[in-house]
């Protein structure tokens, strides 16, 4: 992989989009590279977290890369954000929990790209932003869908709107990230999260996860039917009969992730 660095540790994927002369602008073939990796960490069943980051200190993913998009046909426009689109889609439902390491600018796809992650935490420098109304387009990587999502209307449209940028501490404040930490903690406390997710039942995670993601896409009634019907499936897991046992016999439970 030419922008991807991709490294491996105790069950959780690191996933570093490296195109540091570009702050990490996400061109179509880091797209098409992500979207292999993602492909094949998905099927991993040793893999059960993983970050994803972008390389040195200034940038998670400064958008999707202008100098090439500058030339695009509406066609190959729509091709770009179609492409983008299914890649955070397979992020957003990838079996594993996804954590986003916000080290940086984080703006346009770069945003985007964060909000396709289960939990976003950002270092104090970070600064989230969607600037495409700027340049005469509009968020093309589900930004317009994500952000209302995650921080409601009114304010996903100032933010599109205005293309002000914000900081660490205002993205925490309505909601955008989940925590703030200092640049050298940033990656520390990422794997410290993932560490302590996957003590509990991980397959129990994994299923919670697909619950909230369908489940806010559904009507309410057939959310909670879904919800009782992967509650059940729990009941097929041997983590659920050990998770229980465990506290019935008072001792730690031991999860196998099955
Ligand atoms: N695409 C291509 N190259 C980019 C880039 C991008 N999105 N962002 C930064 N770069 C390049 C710069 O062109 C520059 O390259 P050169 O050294 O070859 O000139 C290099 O990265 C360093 O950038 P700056 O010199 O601009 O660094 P700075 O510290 O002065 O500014 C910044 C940093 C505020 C992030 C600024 O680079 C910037 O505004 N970048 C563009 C951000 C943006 O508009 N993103 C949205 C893109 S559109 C999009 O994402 C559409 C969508 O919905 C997906």
């Amino acid at each position: 992989m030419e922008n991807i660095i991709l490294e491996e540790e105790n069950g959780i994927a690191k996933i570093c989009i490296n195109r540091p002369k570009a702050l990490n602008a996400l061109n179509t073939q880091t797209l098409k590279e992500l979207g292999e990796v993602i492909s094949e960490i998905s099927e991993r069943k040793d893999i059960h977290a993983v970050i994803i980051t972008g390389s040195g200190q200034k940038s998670f993913v400064a958008g999707a890369d202008i100098t090439e998009m500058k030339n695009k046909t509406a066609i190959q426009g729509r091709e770009m954000a179609i492409l983008a689109q299914k890649v955070f889609s397979n992020i957003e439902n990838m079996p594993q929990v996804v954590i986003a390491a916000v080290n940086g600018y984080a703006l346009g796809g770069g945003c985007e790209l964060s909000m396709a992650c289960d939990i976003r935490l950002a270092s104090s420098n970070a600064k989230f932003g969607q600037p495409e109304v700027s340049l005469g387009i509009i968020p093309g990587f589900a930004g317009t869908q994500r952000l209302p999502r995650l921080v409601g209307k009114g304010i996903a449209k100032e933010l599109i709107f205005s293309t002000d940028k914000i900081d660490a501490q205002e993205a925490y404040r309505i909601g955008l990230v989940n925590k703030v930490y200092e640049q050298d903690e940033l990656m520390q406390q990422a794997v410290s999260l993932a560490k302590k997710i996957m003590k509990n039942g991980i397959y129990a995670v994994s299923l919670a996860k697909s619950s909230i993601n369908n489940g806010l896409n559904m009507d309410t009634e057939s959310a909670y039917a879904f919800e009782a019907d992967l509650f059940g499936l729990c009941f097929s897991t041997e983590d659920q009969t050990e998770g229980m046992t465990a506290f019935v016999e008072k001792r730690k439970s031991s999860f196998k992730g099955c």
